[in-house]
């Protein structure tokens, strides 16, 4: 099967992110993202802006991809896009793009789900990297996305759990956001979390059925917790801000964490594998690696160049797509709202 050689470049742009790869056979060979500094002003990302600074940068990250990966554009087998989901501004740059391309050169075109492709990551070939065997449990957290799926096969999904309003990445945005902290909150949050402590204040967790997930409750319910402090200290932030970090960052994991035992325990899956941004957490790696020997789980943390939004993870699977001669035709539109 891989006796051919066989050359595809991954194009994604559905969210702040334009990136593409080149993938040969399995083996990424570049993967170039243009990140867009802006939003940072914003607190979050601005869509029309998100569009317009893709258009800039699409020619130059694809010229750098193929580059990166010595070969030319003649060289490819096909080119794979982000269909959706995302912002429609933003998939319509890559989409166009792609299409384009694929028509010009007279090659097939493949369109990805980008939460496919989040959970197909595991899938590049990386030494030090295993894949997990199906079925398995993967889940996906990041600022735009908190789903566990259940994954039969490469392209047999089941989503059995997801958020019913923000994204765990929003509820770190948001947190920090009320804290004063720069965005994305995440990883100083997570830095300040390792040298705070967990139970100095306590959050209460959302009530919500079987696998879902709800965040939004948790964002009030510091900015309460936060303006009544204040009122009494107004220096209360500054004097505790690791400790405030720390247990937002535990009760975030105890939601995360409880939700995913609880799958695991549903479906018999021991498999566990995550992806998106928010997989960098030192706390959910560590509660990862408590479940291993508290609950007999193997997990699978891929490599974190390919665990946020990246074209890695569209090229991979526009490579096993491409094996299935899995093709879309040029009449293919965005899909902001594509379900997996
Ligand atoms: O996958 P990603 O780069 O982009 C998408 O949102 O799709 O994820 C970004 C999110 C942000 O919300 C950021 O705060 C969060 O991932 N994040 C983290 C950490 N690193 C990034 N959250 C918690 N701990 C981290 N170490
Ligand atoms: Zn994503």
């Amino acid at each position: 099967m891989n006796s051919q050689n066989i050359y595809i470049l991954g194009i994604e742009s559905s969210c702040d992110d334009t990136a593409a790869a080149v993938i040969h056979n399995g083996k990424i060979l570049s993967n170039i993202i243009a990140n867009q500094k802006i939003h940072e002003e914003y607190g979050g990302v601005v869509p029309e802006l998100a569009s317009r600074a893709h258009q800039q940068n699409i020619v130059p990250v694809v010229d750098q991809a193929l580059k990166k990966a010595g070969i030319t554009k003649d060289q490819l087998s096909a080119v794979a896009f982000t269909k959706g989901p995302g912002l429609m501004g933003s998939l319509l740059v890559g989409t166009s793009f792609a299409k384009s391309l694929a028509y010009g050169l007279n090659i097939p075109l493949i369109d990805v789900n980008h939460m496919q492709a989040h959970i197909l990551a595991h899938f590049i070939d990386e030494e030090g990297f295993d894949k997990p065997p199906f079925p398995f449990l993967a889940m996906t957290i990041s600022g735009g996305h908190t789903q566990i799926v259940k994954v039969n096969n490469h392209f047999d999904m089941e989503v059995i759990g997801e958020t019913i309003d923000d994204a765990v990445g929003e509820a770190f945005d948001k947190s920090g956001k009320l804290l004063g902290l720069g965005y994305p909150a995440g990883p100083e949050i997570d830095k300040r979390a390792k040298i705070g402590n967990p139970k100095a204040f306590k959050f209460s967790k959302p009530k919500v059925d079987g696998l879902n997930f709800s965040f939004s409750g948790l964002k009030t319910a510091i900015l309460y917790f936060i303006q009544r402090e204040v009122k009494n200290n107004p220096n209360f932030i500054e004097e505790n801000l690791n400790d405030i970090c720390a247990s937002i960052q535990y009760t975030i994991i105890g939601i995360l964490t409880e939700k995913l035992k609880k799958a695991s325990k549903e479906t018999s899956i021991k498999h566990i594998a995550i992806g998106g941004g928010v997989s960098a957490n030192s706390g959910i790696r560590q509660a990862l690696k408590d479940g291993e020997s508290k609950h007999g789980w193997t997990t699978y943390v891929p490599k974190f160049e390919f665990t946020t939004d990246n074209a890695a993870m569209i090229a991979i699977v526009g490579y096993l797509k491409y094996l299935d001669k899995d093709f879309t035709t040029q009449n293919v539109m965005a899909s902001a709202r594509l379900k997996i």
